[in-house]
């Protein structure tokens, strides 16, 4: 496994592989990788010759109040991990390395981008956008693996390729979940025992309400969202927003919406975690 920390270079050497007929899978990261992140490299590994995955944690989708400074890393576990599941490439610039000091053109997702996080969170996914199709660029690759966990920046990444006409397959990878249904990600080390306990009311409360909506349809989902709120709030988190949404279009589902994102951003203490279901409607 080689670990590149030169841009030119990576690119090089993705030219290299592409002009000898070589697949390239991406899979895009922060680092500080966990067994979500591992299935989204496992699902690469299937698809392509050769996986690249990218350890950059991006500053520009941070706000000025967010975590960029303490965002956990550990390079060495990342660098393990990263073989164990059969990456043939980390990319792991330094951020004067990604971005020009005078850089001044971005890449602005102007509908899906104004609901949900990107409400709290307005320049995040306009630095999602701009690192990833810099990543595209980079990489050359024919699919770019990408965790059904952050739905919203799926959708959005979809969108983008669609409407950029980016030459590359995103394929989604389901959501991983501890065995107590905390889905992973590298900000639950920031909870506590206590907040951890707490946190479990998320995917007990999102469960419960694919249930009903499963059950009761379209009709259903403003009650249950009514108690989601209730519940959570009892378990002493503070809620973002827990919201339903159309996944075509992330407007407010419809009586012609086949799939809803029912999605949620919650603190417990200091520490926004967000979840999701997605789900089907006859
Ligand atoms: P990061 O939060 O490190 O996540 C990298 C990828 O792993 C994302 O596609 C995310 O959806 C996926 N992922 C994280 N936790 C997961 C889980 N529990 N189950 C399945 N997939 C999971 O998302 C980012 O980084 C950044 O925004 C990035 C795309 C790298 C751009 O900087």
């Amino acid at each position: 496994m080689k670990i590149i920390q030169e841009a030119a270079e990576l690119q090089k050497l993705a030219l290299s592989y592409k002009r000898t007929g070589k697949t390239i899978a991406l899979v895009p990261t922060m680092g500080y990788l966990h067994a979500g992140h591992a299935s989204l490299i496992d699902i690469a590994r299937q698809r392509a010759d050769v996986v690249i995955v990218s350890i950059f944690v991006n500053p520009t989708q941070f706000g000025p109040n967010e975590d960029l400074d303490k965002y956990p890393r550990d390079f060495e576990h990342d660098r393990e991990l990263c073989a164990a599941h059969g990456a043939d490439i980390i990319y792991a610039p330094t951020p004067g390395g990604m971005y020009a000091a005078d850089a001044s053109v971005e890449i602005v997702e102007n509908h899906l981008s104004k609901v949900l996080c990107g409400k709290t969170r307005p320049i995040h996914f306009k630095g999602v956008c701009t690192v990833v199709a810099k990543l595209f660029n980079l990489t050359l690759p024919d699919v770019a693996v990408f965790g059904e966990k952050d739905a919203q920046q799926l959708l959005i990444i979809r969108r983008m390729v669609r409407d950029l006409n980016f030459p590359v397959e995103i394929v989604a990878a389901p959501l991983v979940r501890q065995e107590d249904g905390l889905a992973l990600s590298s900000r639950n080390r920031y909870l506590s025992c206590d907040e951890k306990a707490r946190a479990l009311v998320l995917s007990r409360a999102l469960f419960a309400a694919r249930k009903a909506i499963e059950a009761n349809g379209i009709e259903a989902v403003d009650g249950v969202i009514e108690a989601m709120k209730v519940e959570i709030t009892n378990a002493g988190g503070r809620i973002d927003y827990v919201e339903a949404r159309d996944t075509a279009n992330l407007d407010a589902p419809t009586a012609a919406t086949k799939e809803i994102l029912l999605a949620l951003a919650v603190y417990f203490g200091t520490t926004r975690l967000i979840d999701n279901q997605i789900i089907g409607l006859n």
